[in-house]
This record gives structure tokens, C-alpha cells and sequence, in this order.
């Protein structure tokens, strides 16, 4: 996907705002939608000031980006669409029925979920359009961190996992695969070992916390 497609962002919040910023940057069209109106119209005064702050012109940026005031508009003519609300599992897989029903059959669906498995968010969808499903986790602020996972599940489909990889490698963005659908994916697993190995160093007296911090 190095042409341009039209890309949806549900939920215009820390995390939603700067990859719509980021897909619009390259050129996209992107439909930010978020069910907060104040958040919604929020979203471009922040990111003309990210922009702002990188040096960059916002204005070709900002004409990228439509705000939708309803969930059928922002995704009826989608190829791709990325979720960033609220980190709920309920919430996400109500989300994703209503995905299910609105969006084009063709449309690739991520989700940025942190921490909850994919799998799990997929659950009550049909095999079909649980085929399109994949993980995008992307690291606060999206629009400036380049490691974004992207996560297979046992029915994600190959082309599927693939043609995600290209989008956001496309985008400037270091892609990595991620085979499995792991609790954690990967980073955070690196972090939280890095993190269990400091309590042990501690509560065995190896050393103390200001060491670690040090
Ligand atoms: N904050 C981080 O550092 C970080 C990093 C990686 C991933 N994430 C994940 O990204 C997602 C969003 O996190 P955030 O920090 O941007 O949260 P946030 O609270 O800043 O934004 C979430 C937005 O979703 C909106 N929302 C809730 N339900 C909705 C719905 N049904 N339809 C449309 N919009 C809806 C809310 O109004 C809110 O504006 C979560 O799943 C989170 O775990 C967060």
C-alpha cells in the first residue's frame, strides 16, 4: 500500500490523533472520528502544534484529515482503520461488530490495544472478518516513536499481516512481526523482564534502587 488509501482512526485521543497525524503526514486521506466531540475538535489544534514543533508545514497535513461526526461516515469508503479508544475489551469488540456491519469488505481492521490480546477483541466476530483483524501497537507519541508491532492471530490472514507491515513501513515507521498473539506482545515483555530483574537485584540486596535508577 505505498499509494495513497483512505484510512479511518476511531478515537482521537493521545494515541489516535498522532498516527492519524502520522498517515496524514504521508499523504493519506484520514476519517478521525471519536464518540467525545470536544476530543474530536481537539484533535487538529493538536496536531498543528506536533507539527509546529517538527518543522513542518501543517496546513497540507491538516487538509488530509476530515472529522466525522458518526461512526458510518468516518468508515463507509475505508481500506484500513485503526482503533484507539479506550482500552476496554467490551467497548473494542462492540466497536468492531459495528465495524463488521459498516465498513468495506475489503478494509483491513487494527486495533492498538495495549495490552489486551487480539484474539480476545476478535472473539465474537466471524471468521471471515476476523481474517482482516491484526494488531498495530504504536508507542506514545505515535507520531515521533518509530516501533510499531504488528500483531498475527491465529485466523489474522497472511496478506492480511502483510499488507499492514508494507502500510506502516511505508509511513516512515519501523514495522516488527510479531508471529503470535502473546500477552505483552513483545516490547512490553522486554520492558516488564528488564523491570522484574531491578525488584529482584533489590530485594535480594545485590544492590539498592538508587543503583538502579543510576
Ligand atoms: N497511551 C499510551 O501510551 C498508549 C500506547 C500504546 C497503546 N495505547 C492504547 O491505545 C488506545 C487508546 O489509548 P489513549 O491513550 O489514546 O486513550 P485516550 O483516553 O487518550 O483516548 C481514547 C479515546 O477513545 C474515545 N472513545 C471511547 N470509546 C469510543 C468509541 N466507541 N468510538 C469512538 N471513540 C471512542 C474516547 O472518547 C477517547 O477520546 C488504548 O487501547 C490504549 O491501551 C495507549
Amino acid at each position: 500500500m505505498n499509494t495513497p488509501v483512505n484510512v479511518c482512526v476511531v478515537g482521537a485521543g493521545l494515541m489516535g490523533h498522532g498516527i492519524a497525524q502520522t498517515f496524514a503526514q504521508a499523504g493519506h486521506a484520514i476519517f478521525l472520528f471519536d464518540v467525545d466531540k470536544n476530543t474530536l475538535e481537539l484533535a487538529p489544534l493538536l496536531i498543528e502544534k506536533n507539527l509546529r514543533q517538527m518543522g513542518i508545514d501543517p496546513k497540507p497535513v491538516l487538509d488530509n484529515i476530515e472529522l466525522c461526526s458518526d461512526i458510518a461516515s468516518a468508515v463507509f469508503s475505508t481500506d484500513f482503520i485503526i482503533e484507539a479508544i479506550t482500552e476496554n475489551l467490551w467497548l473494542k469488540q462492540a466497536l468492531f461488530s459495528s465495524l463488521a456491519e459498516l465498513a468495506p469488505s475489503h478494509a483491513i481492521l487494527a486495533s492498538n490495544t495495549s495490552v489486551i490480546p487480539i484474539t480476545d477483541i476478535g472473539e465474537k466476530l466471524s471468521d471471515k472478518v476476523r481474517s482482516r483483524l491484526v494488531g498495530t501497537h504504536w508507542w506514545n507519541p505515535p507520531h515521533l516513536i518509530p516501533l510499531v508491532e504488528i500483531i498475527k492471530t491465529s485466523f489474522t490472514d497472511d496478506a492480511v499481516f502483510e499488507t499492514t507491515f508494507d502500510l506502516i513501513l511505508s509511513l516512515g515507521k519501523q514495522p516488527v512481526k510479531v508471529f503470535q498473539d502473546v500477552p505483552g506482545f513483545i516490547g512490553n515483555r522486554l520492558q516488564h523482564a528488564m523491570w522484574r530483574e531491578a525488584l529482584y537485584l533489590v530485594s535480594t540486596g545485590v544492590c539498592d534502587a538508587e543503583t538502579i535508577d543510576l
